[in-house]
């Protein structure tokens, strides 16, 4: 274990152009100027290189490249003195309709960004899901602790809980220093229309009625993405090697409350949406229990007031329809295909 304050300068963060990526190298460049940020993304239709437009060039310089190409992480990794993977196929009911990209990228391109890591000395850092350890019963008290055993759901949940033992095989068998972090459902700027929260803003502002699954008492524990990355941050330069860190912030809330939460923000009657059909094997509740990360790292969520961080999101949302309107006819496209 090392206890050690590691400083990183010269950082490589693959799906940077993604949601969550995205969010995190905007964070980084605001926070730590000292550090300098290579975007590895395949800019897949999830990524957009507008989610870093803006940022100043002498710190964040994108590469357009896949994961999965080791002769290009040959020759990217070395001059770097870390990597922080968050590249992933991340959405599930993708992930049922066409498991192969879901294998590739988030399996197969661990393994390569791990031997990378391993043949140049680099620290990593692997950004995971709760969704790895299956689900809770509605009325369990029990929340996801890090030993948990792995009991993923989905084809998407089967990969990254694929890609954290590969992880952690590498890290005990070849000595890399790695670390891995699980956390809940993120919320905030610059998601794809495809995901529940900016599914429903988006619908709500072009007309279309709200879509949601099953029984609609799913339960979701949401955390804003800049407390992610500040979490990110800490375990990064302070998390112990070999070690799992559980990300959450005490925001269980189910479907229904979360869509009626958007729906009379909107302007819209409580009952202004469409029960569509479920999603096969959908998890019923997700809960994470961050007392490590608090103990340990000292981190805490800021954004805890959930109902205003929802305000700022649909407002963000209502401000950048030229973000999300490109995206959204397609997405609707491919949801109505499959009855939702
Ligand atoms: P996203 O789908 O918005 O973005 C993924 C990014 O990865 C895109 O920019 C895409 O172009 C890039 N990418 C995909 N395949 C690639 C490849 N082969 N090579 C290089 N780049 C590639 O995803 P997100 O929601 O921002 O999730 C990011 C990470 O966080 C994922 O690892 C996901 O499992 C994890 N995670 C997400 C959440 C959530 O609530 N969204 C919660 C916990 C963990
Ligand atoms: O828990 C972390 C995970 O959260 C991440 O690992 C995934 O990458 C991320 O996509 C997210 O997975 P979910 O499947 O929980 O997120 P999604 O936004 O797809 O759905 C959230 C909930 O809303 C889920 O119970 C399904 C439901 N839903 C979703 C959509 C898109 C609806 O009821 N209606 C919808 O239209």
């Amino acid at each position: 274990m090392s206890e050690e304050l590691f400083e990183p300068h010269n950082i490589i963060v693959t799906g940077g152009c993604g949601f969550i990526g995205s969010n995190f190298v905007r964070w980084v460049a605001e926070n730590h100027p000292e550090c300098h940020v290579t975007v590895l993304d395949k800019l897949t239709y999830a990524g957009n290189p507008d989610n870093i437009a803006g940022l100043p060039e002498s710190q964040v310089e994108l590469v357009v490249g896949d994961v999965c190409d080791a002769a290009l992480l040959d020759r990217l990794v070395p001059g770097h003195d870390a990597i922080v993977h968050y590249a992933a196929e991340s959405h599930n009911d993708n992930s049922i309709l066409d498991p192969e990209p879901f294998v590739q990228t988030n399996v197969v391109g661990t393994y390569r960004l791990l031997q990378a890591a391993r043949k140049h000395d680099v620290r990593y850092h692997h950004i995971s899901t709760d969704e790895v350890y299956g689900d809770l019963a509605l009325d369990e008290p029990r929340r996801f602790r890090p030993d948990d055993p792995y009991k993923p759901s989905s084809p998407y949940s089967s990969t990254k809980a694929s890609s954290d033992l590969l992880v952690r095989a590498w890290h005990r068998t070849y000595g890399v220093r790695a670390t891995i972090s699980n956390c809940s459902n993120n919320y905030g700027p610059y998601q794809h229309v495809e995901k529940f929260i900016p599914r429903q803003i988006t619908s709500i502002l072009c007309g279309i009625r709200p879509k949601l699954y099953g029984d609609g008492r799913n339960v979701r524990d949401w955390i804003h993405t800049e407390d992610h990355s500040r979490a990110v941050w800490d375990i990064l330069t302070k998390g112990h090697m070999g070690e799992t860190y559980l990300i959450g912030a005490d925001g269980e809330k189910d479907n229904i409350h979360v869509l009626q939460a958007i729906l009379e923000r909107m302007g819209q009657p409580a009952d202004a949406f469409d029960w569509v059909r479920d999603r096969p094997g959908h998890d019923r509740r997700y809960a994470i229990d961050p007392t490590k990360l608090e103990t340990e790292l000292g981190w805490k969520p800021i954004h805890t007031d959930f109902s205003e961080g929802l305000d700022q999101t649909v407002e963000w949302y209502r401000s950048h329809e030229d973000w999300w309107r490109p995206a959204k006819e397609a997405t609707e496209k491919k949801y109505a295909a499959q009855g939702q």
